[in-house]
């Protein structure tokens, strides 16, 4: 029987809405961490239980559904993206800023089916922004439709990127090389502390483009699906079409912008691959 996206759709909004309240009960003070790939890359309870809960729900009503998640992932399980429905979960994206409670961490889950992402979902649940989209019906922030913006020129472009969750020194003079181009180049840079929210930034136009190296599937899975239905392009950092397990990212309002950025970038091909 095919799958039902809606039913699909209506489950995993339950479900993140209880992953919200959960990590928004928990927002304030330090939390306890445990330092995962680098000694600036956290696991906390919370990014623990969230992944259950959402684990759990799915599977309780879909038990032939697949997941890549984050923490089943660093703790050993191989990520594996087959035609399969798979889930692809970030429980807490931003863990850095929930350890501090600097409030830009999100919850941020993918379906994709036959490899296209049909639902993503990227919840921030202290600001309270829920960007949501389904393929093909548009993007939205807490219900209403959002637009990227119309920028073309790198030169006018608000750009937002991370440092990443690795010290090693061949990618972090990449990163700062970049950094230094961008800053020279742009209107300006940010960065959230989240990926994903960091991408949605350019759905909602408040930024113009959005790229990392070293990122994971679970952190482009959702933002990626948002970014294109709020009408911005997603590709490889190169040019060319993305790879959501490159653990390379570029997504702009526009491809011209898309293209200047390409031609600015000192690439970076992160090993291993997700
Ligand atoms: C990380 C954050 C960080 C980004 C890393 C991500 P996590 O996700 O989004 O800002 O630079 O690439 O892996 O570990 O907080 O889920």
């Amino acid at each position: 029987m095919a799958l039902n996206l809606d039913d699909c759709y209506e489950l995993v909004m339950k479900l993140v809405d209880q992953a919200g309240e959960l990590i928004s009960s928990r927002n304030s003070g330090r939390k306890d961490f445990v330092e995962k790939s680098s000694n600036i890359d956290f696991v906390t309870e919370t990014d623990q239980q969230v992944e259950k809960l959402l684990m759990d729900g799915i599977s309780e009503k879909y038990p032939d559904h697949k997941f890549i998640g984050e923490e089943e992932t660093s703790e050993g399980k191989k990520a594996e993206l087959t035609d399969a429905p798979t889930w692809i979960i970030d429980p807490v994206d931003g863990t850095m800023n929930f350890v501090h409670s600097f409030p830009h961490s999100c919850v941020s889950i993918g379906l994709l089916v036959n490899k296209i992402a049909e639902i993503g979902i990227v919840f921030n649940p202290v600001m309270k922004q829920k960007f949501t989209a389904r393929r093909g019906q548009g993007a939205f922030l807490n219900g209403n439709p959002i637009r990227v913006s119309s920028e073309t020129k790198l030169s006018k472009a608000l750009i937002t990127t991370e440092f990443g969750t690795s010290r090693e020194e061949d990618k972090t003079k990449v990163v700062l090389e970049n950094i230094g181009k961008l800053v020279r180049a742009a209107h300006g840079l940010r960065a959230l502390g989240s990926a994903a929210l960091n991408i949605c930034s350019v759905a909602l136009g408040g930024a113009d483009a959005s790229y990392e190296f070293g990122l994971h599937a679970w952190d482009i899975a959702a933002a990626d699906l948002v970014v294109r239905e709020a009408g911005g392009v997603c590709i490889d950092p190169a040019g060319g079409p993305l790879d959501i397990m490159s653990r390379r990212f570029l997504c702009a309002s526009t491809q011209e912008l898309a293209n200047e950025v390409v031609a600015t970038l000192t690439q970076f091909y992160p090993q291993p691959r997700d």
